[in-house]
């Protein structure tokens, strides 16, 4: 009857299951909550809707005969986040530890062909012992599909991971594959091997947290994107993220009104950058006085620090930026700051959102460990990932811009549209003192007071060569602006370049180096 069916649904949702209370209190007292609590803080109030509420495991395997709860430990579904269609699932640790058998991949798969198939953005909640040992082979076959899928998925919808609790062995390539992935301080965990299998193979002992925690993946690893200290802000953060993020890759971004930025002159902006050349400042402040009530996401902010990564709005236009930290490194660019950077570009260019690239570089970071890490694939990859950007692309040299890191950081030669710099810039292939010694080594070495040479030298290279000028006239520079200008500068381009369209060339996918 139809009393029965309510009844039945209150009991599903409310997870009042026979022996779920205790496995939910424990999940409470860990601070983590329940697969259906998370959809609360994550979507509009009643807006979920769920899938396959009732499938359960056909009792067939190993598994616990009797016990077949249903939804077999995923919620799976689609609602609303800021009134903006996405779809979701959740594992629900409190059954079978959130393990994936075949009937919980079964609903993973189907909500996310309904992501592919509906053009909206996928978000997984993950929480899970890994593949349910009791159904074998069948389970790993589950996690293939969901791989499949999200690589089909890959650039056409935004697909973010959120990790709240253990994420381990083949689970974790899922949050890899994915654009984003959050993951929650003391709770998640994500690692290919666990503590017990490293200590059994190498002695080694690691504690969770050491081997795959928080901290490690948004730190040293790069795995995680986004770090936070709890449930709360991490799907506040998450709901802001989705904010700036079109539906899918046919969709344009989510622009905001415009500002009037056209006419916004920022003073600020000649207060934070020294004008010597090698004086730390905070590019994030550069960020903040750039865009829309100095709002934005930094994406990978503990990784690769050396580079700063960021969505925002400039005069209501989604954009992503990239600039070097002189914070950190003097910002020079290493093997990390240019994965991070690379994949924030790729990110960009798939879902139409314009490119505004800081840039203040003083070469790659020099060094054995760096060059025999592959420093040359990975700074590829950036090179390559610029070079094949098709969305708007405006380049800003704030202060300077050397060698090979000057071509990669979306120079004209490699396909910006538009390159604007400010006046106290040095542009060049090295660095005065470093050009001089090189160029003029006999007659250093043969001078009767090299000091006076050198410096004369220096001056003389400098005037002629180490300006913003010399890269104007030869058309690598479009225009050379005062500071406080920048941003309407930006706001101008932006809106200039709202309708570029690009061909793509004809081939089946190109061969980045990776
Ligand atoms: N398959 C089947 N059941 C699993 C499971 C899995 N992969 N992972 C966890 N569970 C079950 C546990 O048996 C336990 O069931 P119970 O409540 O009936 O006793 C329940 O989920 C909770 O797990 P528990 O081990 O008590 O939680 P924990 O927080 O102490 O530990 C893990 C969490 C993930 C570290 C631990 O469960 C684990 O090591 N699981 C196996 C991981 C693995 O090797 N997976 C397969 C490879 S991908």
């Amino acid at each position: 009857s139809m009393a029965l069916l309510r009844l039945r649904h209150r009991e599903l949702r409310d997870g009042i299951v026979a022996g779920r209370s205790e496995a939910v209190a424990r999940q409470h007292r860990l601070g983590k909550r329940t697969a259906r609590e998370r959809l609360d803080l994550l979507l509009d109030e009643d807006s979920f809707t769920e899938i396959e509420m009732y499938r359960r495991h056909r009792g067939q395997d190993l598994t616990a005969r009797d016990e077949r709860p249903y939804t077999d430990g995923v919620v799976a579904g689609s609602g609303t986040v800021d009134g903006r269609r996405v779809f979701v699932y959740a594992q629900d640790f409190t059954i079978f530890g959130g393990s994936l058998g075949e009937s919980h991949a079964a609903k993973i798969h189907k909500v996310m062909d309904l992501a592919l198939a509906t053009g909206s953005p996928l978000i997984a909640l993950n929480d899970s012992g890994g593949a349910r040992i009791q159904e074998g082979v069948t389970a790993l076959d589950g996690y293939g599909g969901i791989f499949r899928r999200n690589v089909a998925a890959s650039g056409v919808i935004p697909q973010i991971s959120v990790v709240l609790g253990p994420c381990a062995g083949g689970a974790a390539y899922s949050p890899a594959l994915t654009d984003f992935t959050f993951m929650v301080h003391g709770t998640a965990q994500m690692y290919l091997t666990g503590p017990d299998v490293v200590a059994a193979v190498s002695g080694q002992r690691v504690t969770h947290a050491e081997l795959g925690g928080a901290e490690v993946h948004g730190s040293r690893s790069g795995v995680a994107t986004f770090v936070h200290d709890d449930e709360e802000s991490c799907f506040a953060d998450l709901r802001y993220l989705l904010s700036l993020l079109p539906g899918n890759n046919l969709e344009p971004p989510p622009d905001g009104p415009p500002r009037g930025a056209a006419g916004d002159l920022r003073p600020r902006l000649a207060e934070i950058v020294p004008v010597e050349p090698n004086r730390p400042y905070d590019m994030g402040e550069v960020v903040a006085e750039l865009v829309d009530d100095g709002e934005f996401l930094e994406i990978g902010e503990g990784w690769a620090r050396n580079v700063v990564c960021a969505l925002a709005r400039i005069d209501g236009r989604v954009v992503g930026l990239v600039g070097n930290q002189p914070m950190v490194l003097a910002g020079a660019l290493d093997a990390a700051a240019a994965q991070k950077a690379a994949r924030f570009v790729r990110f960009c260019d798939a879902f139409g959102i314009p490119l505004v690239t800081l840039v203040d570089v003083p070469g790659f970071l020099p060094g054995t460990d760096q060059e025999h890490s592959g420093i040359i694939r990975h700074g590829a990859k950036l090179l390559y990932a610029y070079c094949e950007a098709t969305v708007p692309r405006i380049q800003v040299i704030v202060r300077k811009a050397y060698g090979g890191a000057y071509i990669v950081m979306d120079s004209r030669s490699i396909g910006t549209d538009v390159s604007l710099a400010w006046p106290t810039n040095e542009i060049a292939v090295m660095g005065a003192e470093g050009a001089v010694n090189v160029v003029h080594r006999r007659e250093l070495a043969a001078a009767e007071d090299p000091a006076a040479l050198r410096a004369r030298l220096v001056r003389e290279y400098t005037e002629r060569l180490v300006h913003p000028h010399y890269a104007a006239e030869r058309g690598l520079v479009d225009d050379v602006i005062d500071p406080v200008e920048t941003r309407a500068a930006v706001a101008r381009w932006l809106a200039a370049l709202a309708d570029k369209r690009a061909a793509q060339p004809q081939r089946k996918h190109g061969n980045i180096p990776l």
